[in-house]
C-alpha cells in the first residue's frame, strides 16, 4: 500500500471551511501536517448575517490536537485578505480549496436580481477572487494546487436553481481555463460535484440518505488532487459522494456535416437530425480546437477563391 500522503510544509486555504465540506477538508490537511488558513463568512446557508464562530470552533478543534491553523472572517468576495491571511501568517499559499457556497432556491418565474446576483457573487467571483490573489504565488514558486466546487445542479440543471446552477457550471469553464494556463507552471485545477450531507442538504433529503452522504467521504478524492504526488491529473471535473468517485466529460455525438452552399438550410438540418444526435460513435473533445478537426475529419475543407482548400486551423478563432 502507498505510505500515507502528507501536506508537511504546505499551505493550504480553505474557504467555507466553518462547516459542512469546508470543515471537512481543514481539519484532515491539518491532521497531514499542512498549516491552514480558515475561512469563513459564519452567515446562513442562504447568505444571511456572519459571524466569527465558524471558524473559530474549527480553528481551536485543530490546535487543541496540536495542529496549525488561522481564522479569516471575508467574504471570499474579497479574496485577496483571505489569501493576505495565508501569506502574513505562513508566508504563502500552496493549495486553494474554493468551497464557500450558498442557495438562494427558488423558481426562475419568483426569482430576484438579489437571488441571482448574490449567488453568482459567492461562488463565481468568490472564487475567482481568492484564485486571482493565490496565482501570483503559485506562478513565483511554480507550484499551486486548486480545487473549485461545482455541482450536479450546474452540471444537469435542477428546479429551483437557474441562479446555482449557472455559477456552478461556470466554475467547470473557470476550471479547464486555468487549468490550460496554469499546467505549464505546475498549477493544476480541478473541478467537483461533491455530495454530502451538510446544512444546505439537511432540509432536503431523508435522514437514512444523509447518514451515507459523509462529508469526510468527500475528502479523500481532494486529498489525492491536491498532493505533491499528482503531477498531470488537471482540468478534470469528477463526481464524489456517498464513497463514489467517477470523473466526468463531455461527450460529442457523430455529428452531420451540411454543405456549405444552397443546401445549407433549416431542412437540411433536420434531415440529418439523426447524425446529429448520434452517440454510437462518441467523440471526447477537450478543446476548441477539436471541433475544427472534426471539420477537417469531415471533410469540410471548402475551397477558397483560388480553389485551395482552406486549413480551419489556422483561420478559425473559437470563441
Ligand atoms: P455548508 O453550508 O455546510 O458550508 C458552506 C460554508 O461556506 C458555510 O460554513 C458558510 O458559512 C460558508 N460561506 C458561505 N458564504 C461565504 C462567503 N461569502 N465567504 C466565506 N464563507 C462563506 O455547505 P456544504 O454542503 O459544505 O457546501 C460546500 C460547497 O459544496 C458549496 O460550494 C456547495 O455549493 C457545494 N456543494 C455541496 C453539495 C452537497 O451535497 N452538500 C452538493 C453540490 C455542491
Amino acid at each position: 500500500a502507498p505510505a500515507e500522503l502528507r501536506y508537511d510544509g504546505k499551505v493550504v486555504v480553505v474557504t467555507g471551511a466553518g462547516g459542512g465540506l469546508g470543515k471537512q477538508y481543514a481539519l484532515f490537511f491539518a491532521e497531514r501536517g499542512a498549516s491552514v488558513v480558515v475561512n469563513d463568512l459564519g452567515g446562513s446557508f442562504k447568505g444571511e448575517g456572519t459571524s466569527t464562530k465558524a471558524a473559530d470552533l474549527v480553528v481551536n478543534e485543530i490546535k487543541s490536537k496540536g495542529g496549525k491553523a488561522v481564522a479569516n472572517y471575508d467574504s471570499v468576495e474579497f479574496g485577496d485578505r483571505i489569501i493576505d491571511t495565508a501569506v502574513k501568517a505562513f508566508g504563502t499559499v500552496h493549495i486553494l480549496i474554493n468551497n464557500a457556497g450558498i442557495l438562494r432556491d427558488i423558481s426562475f418565474k419568483n426569482m430576484s436580481d438579489e437571488d441571482w446576483d448574490l449567488i453568482i457573487k459567492v461562488h463565481v467571483t468568490g472564487s475567482y477572487k481568492c484564485a486571482k490573489a493565490a496565482w501570483p504565488y503559485f506562478r513565483k514558486q511554480k507550484y499551486g494546487r486548486i480545487i473549485n466546487t461545482a455541482s450536479a445542479a450546474g452540471l444537469f440543471g435542477s428546479f429551483g436553481q437557474t441562479n446555482y446552477s449557472a455559477a456552478k457550471l461556470g466554475m467547470v469553464g473557470f476550471t479547464e481555463t486555468l487549468a490550460k494556463e496554469g499546467g505549464k507552471y505546475n498549477i493544476l485545477s480541478n473541478v467537483i460535484a461533491p455530495i454530502a450531507a451538510s446544512r444546505m442538504t439537511q432540509t432536503v433529503m431523508p435522514e437514512e440518505v444523509l447518514k451515507n452522504l459523509k462529508p469526510e467521504w468527500v475528502v479523500p478524492l481532494v486529498a489525492v488532487l491536491v498532493h505533491d504526488s499528482n503531477e498531470s491529473e488537471n482540468g478534470s471535473i469528477f463526481e464524489v459522494g456517498a464513497g463514489h468517485v467517477s470523473k466526468i466529460r463531455w461527450e460529442r455525438a457523430k455529428g452531420a456535416l451540411l454543405k456549405t452552399d444552397d443546401t445549407m438550410t433549416p431542412s437540411a438540418v433536420i434531415k440529418k437530425w439523426p447524425q446529429v444526435n448520434d452517440f454510437s460513435k462518441p467523440e471526447y473533445p477537450t478543446g476548441p480546437a477539436d471541433f475544427l478537426g472534426l471539420l477537417e475529419a469531415a471533410g469540410a475543407q471548402g475551397p477558397n477563391e483560388q480553389g485551395e482548400p482552406i486549413d480551419f486551423k489556422d483561420k478559425v478563432v473559437i470563441v
